[in-house]
């Protein structure tokens, strides 16, 4: 998808999928920048987070999204798609998670640099 930005202090918003394409329990993966990026609709808000577990290597958007939580398909750790926050072990370090906004129907995460 086409990717569009524009620049300022804390970093550069990309559009990165358009909002309807993103379902409740349906984690979506998209790729901006390089990064590996999980997209989340919970509750009708979209969440964004590091796609790649810090635990070992394992895409989240591969896992069971449940509330406000993400499922790691590898060894079930599970996440606060909201915070970050590791909240089941074997995870011992918090995901990062990215800003989101909807503009004009599409979703956009500041990402930094
Ligand atoms: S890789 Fe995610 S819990 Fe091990």
């Amino acid at each position: 998808m086409e990717s569009q930005g524009w620049e300022n202090q804390a970093g550069t918003w990309r559009r990165v999928v358009d909002a309807a394409e993103i379902l409740e329990d349906e984690p979506l993966a998209v790729e901006a920048d390089g990064r590996k990026i999980a997209l989340y609709r919970v509750d009708g808000d979209v969440h964004a987070t590091d796609n790649v577990c810090t635990h070992a290597y394992a895409l989240l958007s591969d896992g069971l999204l449940e509330g406000c939580q993400i499922e790691c398909p590898l060894h079930n750790a599970r996440f606060d798609v909201r915070t970050g926050r590791a909240l089941s072990s074997p995870a011992e370090r918090d995901l990062r998670t990215y800003p989101v906004r909807v503009v004009d129907g599409g979703v956009e995460i500041l990402l930094p640099g």
